[in-house]
């Protein structure tokens, strides 16, 4: 580590955005460490072996931002595809457009109705709930949107989320649920959106390929903690509990199983993303990722698709989603004063912050923290942490 000026741990978007930056602009020797055997962190996607077809191995990645600064900066890296992202829902043998529109609602009740008639139609299905305050998710939920929309698109899809009755969900899950009442169904809002040209894993390969770049894969940071020099400087990306052994308690995560399937058709289901909303159906939805780069000329006569199932993760899982209960926001607390008194640490990402963070959100973070811990202790000699 004699010539190492900052350990970076994690080559997420997070740690890579970091460690692009202190080479580029500060000329510094950066050691980027990750577990895994590839860099990208969870934005990794592969082409698959048997049919080519890039598939993001740990869930969906559709990258949106309206931040001016993150998309000039990720743009120096990658072109981005004009892919706009839309997402349908099965319910009852049906097939509805999502987020919920006025297409959504027409199709559902039936009948046609113009953006008045059917904002008046929702706001007396809700007005179940007036002058009530919600005490669960389910109240909440038909607080916002009324019972038959409710049942129909959020009740079993998020049971099945949480493997938990929304009844028995606490109301601060859902702050709102937005309906359209118009028939446009992009899904993001975002200025900018797009999808990588030639594929996540070449943002990461261009942002880190650099002399003052070091890259150790398949490498555990708590490996190697006890041979560090005192005082090195560190970003560390991973969970903040495990940094310290879990002392103050553990932090809740879900996680998702995939199951991945190579089909003997072109086109399984017509676009990327179908939600399964009925219960009775174990999954979440299925992607077909030959969707997200029709640009792309991949085979004809196979496609890959992969089969989300949600639930609570284990120590040993990936942890993706935060849980964030009361007691999960404690516990961070506690973990976030003692990863202050680390002097040589600055924690961050989304594992090391316990906060679910969309890419654009990672990179614009790391770029702050750049200019507001990194720059500063290089410059001026103050603590990283
Ligand atoms: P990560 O990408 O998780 O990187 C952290 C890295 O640290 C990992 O590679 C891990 O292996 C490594 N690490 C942890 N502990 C150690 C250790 N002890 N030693 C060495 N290395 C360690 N964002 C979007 O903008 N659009 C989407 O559509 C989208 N979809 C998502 C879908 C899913 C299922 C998930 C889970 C996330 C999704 N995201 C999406 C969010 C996106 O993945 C994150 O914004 C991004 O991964 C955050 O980057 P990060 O660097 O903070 O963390
Ligand atoms: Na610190």
């Amino acid at each position: 580590f004699s010539n190492v000026d900052l350990l970076i741990v994690g080559a997420g978007f997070y740690g890579a955005t970091i460690a692009e930056r202190v080479a580029n602009q500060l000329q510094k020797n950066v050691l980027l460490i990750d577990r895994r055997s590839h860099i990208g962190g969870n934005a990794y996607s592969e082409f698959d072996n048997e049919t080519g077809i890039e598939v993001h191995r740990y869930g969906a990645h559709l990258f949106h931002t309206p931040n001016e600064t993150v998309w000039t900066y990720l743009n120096r890296f990658t072109g981005f595809t004009d892919y706009k992202h839309r997402v349908y829902s099965t319910y009852r043998d049906q097939v509805y457009s999502m987020p919920i529109n006025l297409g959504t609602i027409s199709q559902f009740f039936n009948r046609r109705l113009s953006p008045d008639q059917a904002r008046a139609l929702i706001a007396d299905q809700a007005a179940e709930m007036a002058g009530r305050n919600p005490a669960n998710l389910e109240e909440k939920a038909i607080s916002l949107i009324g019972r038959p929309l409710y049942e129909a698109f959020i009740r079993g899809y998020t049971a099945k989320q949480w493997q938990t009755d929304p009844r028995d969900l606490p109301e601060h899950i859902i702050t709102r649920l937005p309906v359209r009442y118009t028939f446009d169904n992009r899904y993001f809002n975002d200025k900018y959106e797009g999808l990588p040209i030639d594929g996540y894993t070449a943002i990461f390969e261009r942002m880190l390929k650099h002399p003052k770049i070091n890259i150790a894969l398949g490498v555990d940071f708590f490996s190697l903690k006890s041979s560090l020099p005192p005082g090195l400087p560190i970003v560390y990306t991973g969970p903040i509990d495990r940094y310290f052994d879990y002392s103050e308690g553990e932090l809740g995560w879900r996680t998702i199983d995939f199951e991945k399937e190579t089909l003997n058709t072109g086109d399984f289901q017509g676009m990327a993303v179908m939600n399964y909303a009925d219960e009775t159906v174990p999954y979440t939805r299925i992607l077909e990722f030959r969707h997200f780069n029709p640009e792309r000329s991949y085979q004809t006569e196979k496609t890959v698709v992969v089969r989300e199932y949600s639930r609570s993760a284990r120590r040993k899982d990936e942890p993706y989603y935060p849980i964030d209960t009361r007691q999960d926001k404690d516990v961070f607390l506690r973990y976030r004063a003692r990863a202050e008194a680390q002097t040589n640490v600055h924690f961050g990402g989304r594992l090391g912050t316990y906060r679910y963070l969309d890419m654009h959100q990672a990179i614009g973070a790391a770029l702050k923290a750049f200019e507001s811990r990194v720059l500063p202790h290089f410059a001026e000699g103050q603590a990283i942490g």
